[in-house]
């Protein structure tokens, strides 16, 4: 506790807690303010809100730092492997070898989805949105673990937390291979995680598939950027779902949904499509002048952020990542050169200098993953498994923490006042 702050309303004094955090801006307390005033307090988009008490992942958007439990973000690109990051989220700490191998084993242990569920996709068109069968699919498999949704039990949380985080990998390449009229390739358990996944990706059953250790690498760097991120819309969308009490994976399903949008986890697709829609570097004015014009709903995609108003730390291992990559594999893409003139021109510009707009992790890794052949469609759907590890990571600690609630927002009401019905002959 950090003291107290006094809210003043009428020429009355309301002294409310402020707490502090380990790290980051004080809260004040105002769960007593309704009681106690009569007032809400109007915040629209949660700019000035915090939701919830986590000690998972910290952001300081001025100074581009994005910690997991304190690790910062760059080092575990660098260092270590999504596995070792996802148990890092889980549990708090990072694992010594033994764990790590037990971890690794459970999760491995979990990747086979039931038979059954392959019907599922075929109740979708070919060409549906592989974001759309994830939603669908995701949402489904609390028909088939009912074993583990009792949220009140640990180790029910335990073994659905798994289960999310072993299975999205054979869901999302299911989903792949659905779209290009393959058949589904079974997880193969003496593969890493990332390397199973591709594998299930891109292998077919008339040949062997070696992965590639560069693409290996490089998947996992982005499932590492992409594990946490504190408390975004998909986060926030599954933490109040799983406030009522709601099972994981219908809450996850909910997290999926909200990522998809354009404005979220989206913006990859949309990034490298609109990347590739200006497609030479002579056109790029053009579309600087679109965004900056506000009567054009244009935005530049893979740019600005709610929180980063300096730079977004994962979008400067990515674009590092990226030349990286395309040079390792010999692929010369014209749109990372489109890409970085769009950065430079967009910096010196005051509209984005003003407004304090970096590219975000979405601007590069769309790169990446096209030169690691990925259709656009796919890209949000790697976002969503990377993210599923954040996703049930922010849900056990919230069905942890004693002081949980059921989310409930208020609302500044201006429809109607009370008025009588009048029936439709005298309307
Ligand atoms: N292009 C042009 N102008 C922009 C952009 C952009 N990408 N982003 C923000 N602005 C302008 C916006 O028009 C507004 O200008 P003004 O003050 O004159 O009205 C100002 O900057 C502030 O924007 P905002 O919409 O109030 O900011 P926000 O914090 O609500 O939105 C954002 C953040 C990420 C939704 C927004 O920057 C955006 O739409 N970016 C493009 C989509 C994108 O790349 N999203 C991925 C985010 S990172 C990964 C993830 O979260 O999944």
């Amino acid at each position: 506790m950090a003291g107290n702050s006094t809210i003043s309303i009428d020429g009355k004094d309301f002294p409310y807690p402020t707490l502090s955090g380990t790290t980051g801006p004080d809260v004040i307390d105002i769960r007593k303010f309704y009681g106690q005033t009569g007032l809400f307090t109007y915040d629209p988009g949660f700019t000035s809100t915090a939701s919830c008490e986590s000690g998972l992942t910290y952001i300081d958007g001025d100074a581009g730092v994005l910690l997991h439990r304190g690790y910062p973000i760059d080092q575990l690109a660098e260092k270590s492997s999504f596995m070792e990051v996802a148990y890092l989220l889980l549990n708090g700490e990072l694992p010594v070898k033994d764990e790590l191998d037990a971890f690794v084993t459970t999760i491995t242990r979990h990747t086979m989805v039931h038979e059954q569920l392959a019907t599922f996709y075929r109740g979708f068109r070919r060409d549906a949105h592989p974001m759309a069968i994830l939603c669908g699919v995701v949402g489904a498999l609390s028909a088939f673990y009912p074993d583990s949704t009792n949220v009140g039990d640990p180790q029910e949380r335990t073994i659905s937390m798994h289960r999310l985080i072993a299975k999205m990998p054979t869901i999302a390449a299911m989903a792949y291979k659905y779209s290009v009229g393959q058949p589904f390739v079974y997880p193969k358990n003496d593969l890493s995680y990332t390397a199973n996944f591709l594998r299930m990706t891109f292998s077919v059953p008339a040949e062997e598939y070696e992965p590639d250790p560069i693409i290996v690498d490089a998947m996992d760097k982005i499932f590492i950027l992409h594990a946490d991120h504190e408390q975004n819309a998909s986060t926030s969308t599954v933490r109040l779902a799983g406030s009522s009490g709601a099972n994981p994976f219908a809450c996850v399903a909910a997290g999926i949904a909200t990522l998809w949008g354009p404005a979220h986890g989206g913006a990859n697709e949309a990034a490298l499509n609109m990347l590739r829609e200006i497609g030479t570097p002579d056109r790029i004015p053009e579309y600087i002048a679109r965004a900056k014009n506000k009567d054009d709903p244009f935005r530049l995609m893979g740019f600005g952020h709610r929180v980063y108003k300096n730079f977004d730390p994962r979008a400067k291992v990515l674009s590092k990542a990226a030349s990286e990559v395309l040079d390792k594999l010999n692929i010369s893409d014209p749109v990372l050169d489109t890409a970085r003139e769009l950065e430079q021109i967009a910096l010196k510009d005051q509209y984005f200098v003003d407004r304090k707009l970096y590219p975000n992790v979405d601007f590069y890794s769309g790169v990446i993953l096209s030169a690691i052949g990925f259709p656009t469609t796919m890209f949000t759907v790697l976002f969503a498994l990377a993210r599923t590890v954040g996703w049930v990571a922010q849900w056990n600690e919230m069905i942890s923490d004693p002081e949980q609630k059921i989310g409930r927002p208020r609302q500044l009401y201006t429809g109607p006042t009370q008025r009588d019905y009048i029936p439709v002959e005298t309307r």
